[in-house]
């Protein structure tokens, strides 16, 4: 039997470089940071959580090696709980649909998980589809020997984020003044404030969200191509009275700061990314050179190579 414990151990997820963007930002602005999570094992942070959760599981006795674990999933978070579960030695399945990037199904199959496939009506995301894969997972996860994990809940996330602020705090330490990111369950920011908080950083936290589904902002969700935030309902891991600010990015905006991030800095990102960055360098811009603004390079922008996000 393969021994979890040293399998996890021995992951290369986290401690990823944080860099600072000079080129797309403006003379006289503030710092712009990118905490760049594409060089963990899938290319997205989200490794971190499946980390934790299939660690903590294993940890408590929820699962034993050879267990199922299930989940509804779109993609970067099956994805990853795909490899943290070949990784110890779990089996996989993951609902899935095909209104989601045909890569993002076929890297979770390829680290050898169950992929079942809920079709979509013309390859849209829709509540109903939601609702299909979720209770499809939940009536598995009920099965012998398997056991779910629970992306929109699981304890175990919020703190998989921590090491991030730690990693953060450790290179710009109190002069962070904001950290901003988009959020679909909200645990990366969350747990990476715990993380700064830890650390004595404390900078205001600031929310985004795709302008065409302002859910935070207007109470109404709708439907976008910014794949992983604004999820159409309250991210569950999001403390409000946290957060100093909440703030719309356009889509088009997004997804044109993707292609000046990778022509003009080098960095081949995802959607989400983008989003995050339009923001970043706006509060930069407008809390001027003392400014010191963070943010999520969420994951590898090459699995949307297909998708056109490069035109
Ligand atoms: C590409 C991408 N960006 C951002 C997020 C949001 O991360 P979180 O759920 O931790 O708020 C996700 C989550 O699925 C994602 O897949």
């Amino acid at each position: 039997m393969i021994d979890w414990r040293e399998s996890l151990a021995t992951v290369p997820v986290g401690n990823t470089p944080l860099v600072r963007l000079r080129r797309i930002v403006p003379a006289g602005a503030g710092e712009v940071w990118l905490k760049l999570e594409s060089g963990n094992p899938t290319g997205s942070y989200k490794d971190r959580m499946a980390l934790a959760v299939v660690g903590g599981a294993l940890e408590r006795g929820d699962v034993a090696p050879g267990d199922r674990l299930v989940e509804y999933t779109g993609g970067s978070t099956g994805t990853a709980i795909a490899y943290a579960a070949a990784r110890a030695g779990l089996r996989f399945t993951a609902i899935s649909s095909d209104a989601f990037a045909a890569v993002k199904l076929r890297s979770m199959d390829a680290y050898g998980a169950e992929v079942l496939i809920e079709p979509s009506e013309g390859g849209k995301i829709t509540p109903g589809l939601i609702a299909r894969m979720r209770d499809r997972a939940t009536a598995l996860a009920a099965e012998p020997n398997s056991w779910y994990t629970d992306q929109f809940g699981n304890a175990d996330i919020r703190p998989g984020y921590a090491p991030m602020g730690a990693e953060i705090a450790a290179v710009l330490g109190e002069r962070l003044t904001v950290l901003c990111a988009g959020v679909g369950t909200g645990g990366a920011l969350m747990g990476t404030i715990d993380g700064l908080e830890d650390a004595d950083c404390k900078p205001d936290l600031v929310v985004l969200e795709p302008t065409e589904s302002p859910l935070l902002t207007t109470g109404t969700g709708g439907p976008h191509r910014v794949e992983g935030v604004g999820v159409g309902f309250a991210p569950p891991f999001l403390d409000r009275a946290r957060i100093s600010d909440v703030r719309t990015v356009g889509q088009d905006e997004a997804v044109a700061m993707c292609r000046r991030l990778a022509a003009e800095e080098g960095m081949l990102c995802g959607t989400s990314t983008g989003l995050n960055v339009v923001a970043a360098v706006r509060l930069a811009v407008e809390q001027g050179s003392d400014s010191v603004i963070a943010t999520f390079g969420v994951d590898n922008g090459a699995k949307y190579l297909e998708g056109g996000l490069f035109g």
